[in-house]
């Protein structure tokens, strides 16, 4: 039988480059070998977003609509929404006591997010778990096979403790630990030069962009500030122009030769950048035609049959949970 591949997507905005480098063209390139699941996780979307419920619900229809812009098929895999899976809440609170506070609040990712977050007061219960509840979200579908971006490591790795702390306590294997996968670019930089693209710092380049949009971004983007003239040396480390080349541009023998011109001087900015452009352009154009062409009664349908879909495994799943801890079983 072959393995099952699950993800997901927080729906807080609408999909950008920095998700199709980290795990979207993954994706699209298993769901024909594998048993495919896509989660749009609006409930841990809410944990960051508890008082913005609009945003999230109407970011559930968009997020879906880049998947099936990018070429994600509702034929091979199957697109759910998590909060119409109520199962996976309960096997949630199973899991809170499989782990501690303390490894919760070491979690680098959930550190980095925090720092970026307005949590005026102190972190919520809620977003500190969010780790417990993505264990939930891959063990239901006993997912073998996680693509995601590299930050995302340290919670899978929380997932998998959890899965050996639960086989352990209840001497059983129905869990299965995950195996991340990472696309071949770790982490797409900000145009701003910060290290991560993202929605909430407003760096970074969507799926969805119109082609002026994308275009004023390239041209926007930080390069070397003392490149100043044509042919003066430029410093291809830490210039995203080069950085977006090498996620996207497919002539990496071609690249090599442009950034040593670079080094060397003699390359202007204008003509890396057109480049970059060009090579954008190329790639958004027919994801933004498909995208066009999509209606949101569509997506609904789609949703709703995926999502009827999944619940059947995770109701199956909470069944041998419950089983494997020895709760109380009575017909009712
Ligand atoms: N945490 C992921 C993100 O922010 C989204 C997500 C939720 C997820 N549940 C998941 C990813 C399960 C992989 C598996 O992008």
């Amino acid at each position: 039988m072959s393995k099952t591949v699950l993800t997901g997507d927080r729906p807080t905005g609408h999909l950008h480059l920095g998700h199709y480098i980290g795990s979207l063209k993954n994706r699209v390139a298993l769901q024909d070998e594998y048993n495919c699941f896509i989660m749009i996780a609006d409930v841990q979307a809410l944990s960051d977003n508890f008082d913005n419920p609009e945003k999230v619900r109407a970011n559930v229809v968009e997020v879906c609509k880049d998947y099936l812009a990018v070429g994600i098929n509702p034929e091979k895999c199957t697109i759910f929404i998590q909060s119409l899976i109520p199962e996976l809440f309960e096997l949630t609170v199973y899991y809170l006591n499989l782990v501690s506070v303390s490894r919760l609040e070491r979690n680098p990712t959930v550190k980095a997010e925090l720092q970026q977050k307005s949590f005026s007061e102190s972190v919520t219960a809620g977003f500190l778990t969010y780790p417990v509840s993505q264990a939930a979200d891959i063990t239901a579908f006993k997912a073998q096979l996680v693509p995601v971006g590299e930050d995302q490591l340290p919670v899978i790795e929380v997932s998998n403790e959890i899965v050996r702390r639960f086989n352990r306590v209840y001497k059983t294997d129905i869990l299965l630990e995950a195996e991340a996968m990472l696309g071949n670019v770790g982490r797409l930089v900000g145009i701003d030069g910060k290290a991560k693209a993202s929605k909430s710092l407003n760096n970074a380049i969507f799926m969805s962009d119109p082609s002026d949009v994308l275009k004023q971004k390239v041209y926007s983007m930080y390069t070397d500030p003392n490149h100043v003239k044509m042919s003066d040396p430029g410093m291809v480390e830490g210039n995203v122009v080069f950085a977006y080349l090498d996620a996207f541009y497919e002539d990496k023998e071609e690249l090599v030769s442009l950034k040593a011109q670079y080094r060397k001087g003699g390359l202007g900015d204008t003509t890396l950048k057109s480049l970059l452009n060009g090579t954008l352009q190329n790639l958004l154009d027919p994801i933004r035609e498909k995208r066009e062409s999509i209606s949101g009664a569509t997506v609904l349908d789609i949703l709703a049959n995926g999502s009827k879909k999944a619940r059947k495994i995770a109701q199956q799943t909470l069944l041998e949970v419950r089983e494997a801890i020895g709760l109380i079983d009575i017909a009712q």
